[in-house]
């Protein structure tokens, strides 16, 4: 979702930004600009890509930049950012939803001022150019009259400050030498500074070339900056390709990291738990599904998987509830608002995220970071196995398992063996697909037809074996492939029986299999793992590769699927 950087200093601020604005392609936008400080502010926009934007060499020293996802108003070079004021006195970028923006333009449109664009943003750079004085009293005040999200950078004529203020989605600031830096992530920060001020929601900042100053309803705050651990990732071909080949090495990272940060106190909060909640969207859900299985099997607690944007305040009652968020970049609007939630009735929360100082890891009680390391494909991969392992962990450590011999190990050699399945065939993109799976293999069976969603926008769905009967398999015939995933041996039956039916009825089946031949087409035979509970990090690999393949046959970009964001800052 939308990429924001801003620079202040000696340096070329054009380049700085652009460079910024490159680092978070990654998060998914469809047009960018970029407005140049100085004795007067010029703005440079574009839809599609920065590579696009045709911004001359300039001694410029203060930038903004920006990468939109579009809401309000089409991805027009018109409606990307930064929105200069009606007398060209402010540019502004904006990062979120401003849900009061008809009242807001109707007042603006009152006082005689003209939009250029279809943008709820523009309204801020109006605002603020109306209210005059201190800018940074009013970016603070602007701010409180918007109703929604509205993450923020202003920057001045003849002025070598920007202003900032988080309301929703993330900010982080850099101090270096004669210069200042800011971004959405720190992933832009990275290559400058080594540590960053991570802003809290309803803070505001103000950077110069020589100093970053920070408050917080008009107070000036102390704040400490954290150390930046990520690095962007080495530019490549197909970054998916990459992060799924980097599973082994990211378990166990993940392992290291989980071994590392729980503790006792973290282990009873789970055993006494009279309810767990896991929380999470997309892919981070499916994780979510996956400990609610293996928590309620292990601790014999009942354990809800919930959708982070279903997740209201209905079901909160009641003594001892525990919930845990999963979410790969930490700053999902939906998962942040859900914890938000929690933490207003009082309830423990743990996150589960891979990105250290991201949202979440302030908003939580407790953090479980996976290091799984940068993932920049928007198809989550190894960010899913390596939150499984930590699920994984934490389960079997609070029933009391404290050694876990060999794992990684273990883990690095099965998945040798799962790289070499092949499951794609021609028919997969011709025919109708379908996923399907029992317990946690439905759980896989989900996350497989995501994943071949998400990038090869081909209608698939996953259902469970047992439920086909009564309605999917009305949709049978012999346009239809099946992949079944197995891995638990009390399944094989029904799932032998479904196979059967299905390809009675025409379907052309293939298995993914632990435990033998269920009658399919063709089966892929999964290595032997010490612990059933562990083959859904194995067992999704192939599902994984097979989207990949199936999307790059259909000649499309698997690292940027059409209409998805990596990380959706907004609700
Ligand atoms: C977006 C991405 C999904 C991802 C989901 C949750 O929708 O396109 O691939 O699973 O967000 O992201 P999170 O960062 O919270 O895990």
């Amino acid at each position: 979702m939308c990429g924001i950087v801003g620079y202040t200093g000696f340096g070329n601020a054009r380049d700085i930004v652009l460079d910024g604005l490159k680092t978070l392609e990654y998060r998914g936008y469809d047009s960018a600009g970029v407005a140049l400080g100085g004795d007067y502010i010029a703005v440079y926009k574009t839809a599609g890509s920065v590579d696009a934007l045709n911004i001359p060499d300039c001694a410029a020293h203060i930038a903004i930049g920006h990468t939109r996802w579009a809401t309000h108003g089409s991805p027009t070079q018109k409606n990307a950012h930064p929105h200069l004021s009606f007398d060209g006195s402010v540019a502004v970028v904006h990062n979120g939803v401003i849900e009061n923006c008809e009242q807001l333009k109707a007042e603006l449109v009152a006082k005689g001022i003209k939009f250029a664009s279809d943008t709820d943003s523009e309204i801020i750079a109006h605002m603020l150019a109306l209210e005059g004085g201190d800018m940074r009293a009013a970016v603070e005040k602007v701010a409180g009259r918007i109703v929604g999200a509205a993450t923020l950078l202003a920057l001045r004529k003849g002025d070598d400050r920007i202003y900032m203020l988080r309301k929703g989605a993330s900010l982080a600031v850099g101090v270096g030498e004669g210069e200042c830096f800011v971004a959405s992530d720190t992933l832009a920060l990275g290559k400058y500074v080594r540590s960053a001020y991570i802003l809290s929601d309803g803070e505001c900042a103000v950077i110069s070339p020589i100093t970053a100053s920070f408050f917080k309803d008009g107070v000036k705050i102390f704040k400490t900056p954290t150390e930046i651990k990520r690095t962007p990732p080495t530019p490549c071909a197909c970054h998916m390709r990459s992060e799924i080949d980097e599973i082994p090495t990211a378990l166990k990272r993940t392992f290291l990291s989980v071994l590392d940060s729980v503790d006792e106190t973290l282990l009873s909060d789970v055993r006494n738990a009279k309810r767990i909640f896991f929380v999470g969207c997309g892919t981070a859900y499916h994780a979510g599904l996956y400990g609610k299985l293996l928590l309620e099997k292990l601790l014999n607690v009942p354990c809800e998987a919930t959708l982070a944007s279903e997740f209201d305040g209905v079901r909160l009652h009641g003594e001892n509830n525990y919930a845990i968020f999963i979410t790969q970049s930490g700053e999902t609007a939906d998962t942040l608002q859900a914890l938000d939630r929690c933490k207003r009735h009082g309830i423990p929360t743990l996150a589960i995220t891979n990105v250290g100082g991201s949202s979440i890891t302030f908003a939580a009680d407790r953090t479980l970071l996976l290091e799984a390391g940068a993932e920049v494909a928007v198809a989550a991969t190894k960010s899913y196995n390596c939150q499984l392992l930590a699920i994984y962990m934490l389960a079997k450590m609070a029933n009391g398992v404290g050694f876990f011999a060999n794992l990684p190990d273990e883990l690095h050699s099965a998945i040798q063996d799962v790289y070499g399945a092949d499951l794609y065939e021609e028919r997969i993109r011709t025919s109708n697909l379908f996923f399907i799976g029992k317990g946690a293999d439905y759980v896989t069976a989900r996350e497989g037809a995501l994943k071949f969603k998400e990038i090869t926008y081909k209608m698939t769905d996953a259902y469970a074996a047992g439920e086909l009967k009564h309605g999917a398999i009305a949709l049978i015939d012999d346009n239809s492939t099946v992949i079944v995933t197995l891995t638990n041996p009390k399944d094989k039956h029904r799932i032998a029986a479904a196979v059967s039916e299905l390809r009675s009825r025409g379907a052309y089946v293939l298995a993914i299999s632990a435990v033998g031949d269920v009658g399919a087409d063709k089966t892929f035979a999964l290595p032997h793992l010490s612990d059933d509970d562990l083959y859904p990090l194995l067992s999704v690999i192939p599902l994984q590769n097979l989207a990949l393949t199936a999307s790059l046959c259909l000649g499309y970009d698997p690292d940027k699927p059409r209409n998805l964001a990596k990380s959706v800052t907004v609700i």
